[in-house]
C-alpha cells in the first residue's frame, strides 16, 4: 500500500523555546525524534523575522537527520540563498505576511508569477524539489505547472477550521479533493497542509491522490497529553486505516 507520507512542523518547538529566551526544547532534538518515532520528512519555516525556527537550527537539523527536509520560505532572494545553501529535500514557497500568526492562504502565483518564475528556475537548478503552497483552486494548479513547481501544497486550513468547531465542512472538502485530482491529472505531486488534526486527516486520507500530509501545531499540542511519539504514531494509523479502506 502506497501510504502519504508525514511530514511534521517542528517551528512549534522553536516558539516554545524562544517564549522562555532558553535553549530547550530543542527543535533539532524534536527532529531527530520524530524521525525516530516514524515521521517520513521534517518541514521547517525560517520567516523573514526569525520568530520560531533559527538559521542554526535549520543548518543543524540537515545536517543530523535522515528523512527529507522540507524548507518552507517566502520567495525573497535571501531565502533563496539560504535554501541553495543547506540543501534540502524540498523548498515550499509560502506567502509571509510580517503580522499573520500563521501563513494564513496560499500564495496568489497569478500576481506573484513574475517574482516566483526566476527563484523557482534558481533552486530547481541546484537539484531541489519546488513545492507551492496555494489555495485549492484550478486556476492556481495550472500556473503552478507553467512556471515549473514540482509539488503543489493545498491550504487546508479553512476545512480543518470547520471540522473542529463541528460546523459543516462538505463544500470545502470537495473542493480540496478536485484540486488534488487536477493536480495529480497534469502531473503535479500532490501535498496538503495547515491545521490538520486527528478527525481531519481521517476524512482528508480518502482522498488518494494525496502523497503528503505536512502537520505542526496539532501534533505538537497532542504532544503534551500523549507525547511525541503517541501523537506522530496515532496520526499514522489513521492514515493507514483509511487508505486501507479506499
Ligand atoms: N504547511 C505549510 C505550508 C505551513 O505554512 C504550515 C504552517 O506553518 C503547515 C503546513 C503546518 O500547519 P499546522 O502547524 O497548522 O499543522
Amino acid at each position: 500500500m502506497n501510504l502519504p507520507r508525514l511530514g511534521v512542523n517542528i517551528d512549534h518547538v522553536a516558539t516554545l523555546r524562544n517564549a522562555r529566551g532558553e535553549n530547550y526544547p530543542s527543535p533539532v532534538q524534536a527532529a531527530l525524534s520524530c524521525e525516530k518515532y516514524g515521521a517520513d520528512g521534517i518541514t521547517a519555516h525560517l520567516r523573514e523575522d526569525r520568530r520560531h525556527i533559527r538559521d542554526t537550527d535549520v543548518s543543524e537539523i540537515i545536517k543530523n537527520i535522515t528523512i527529507p527536509l522540507n524548507f518552507e520560505m517566502a520567495p525573497t532572494n535571501e531565502m533563496v540563498e539560504i535554501a541553495i545553501n543547506i540543501n534540502p529535500n524540498a523548498c515550499c514557497i509560502v506567502p509571509e505576511k510580517r503580522e499573520e500568526v500563521t501563513t494564513e492562504g496560499g500564495i496568489d502565483i497569478k500576481k506573484n508569477q513574475d517574482l516566483l518564475r526566476p527563484k523557482i528556475e534558481k533552486i530547481k537548478k541546484n537539484n531541489i524539489l519546488v513545492s507551492l503552497f496555494i489555495d485549492a483552486s484550478e486556476e492556481q494548479i495550472k500556473l503552478a505547472k507553467e512556471i515549473g513547481a514540482d509539488i503543489v501544497e493545498i491550504h487546508t486550513g479553512e476545512y480543518c477550521r470547520k471540522i473542529n468547531y463541528l460546523e459543516d465542512g462538505q463544500n470545502e472538502f470537495e473542493r480540496i479533493k478536485e484540486a488534488a485530482i487536477f493536480a495529480d491529472e497534469i502531473g503535479l505531486e500532490l501535498h496538503l497542509g495547515h491545521g490538520i488534526t486527528f478527525d481531519s486527516v481521517k476524512e482528508l486520507s480518502k482522498i488518494k491522490e494525496v502523497k503528503e500530509f505536512n502537520i505542526g501545531h496539532f501534533i505538537i499540542s497532542e504532544s503534551v497529553f500523549i507525547g511525541l511519539q503517541n501523537s506522530i504514531k496515532k496520526f499514522k494509523e489513521i492514515i493507514e486505516e483509511e487508505r486501507k479502506n479506499l
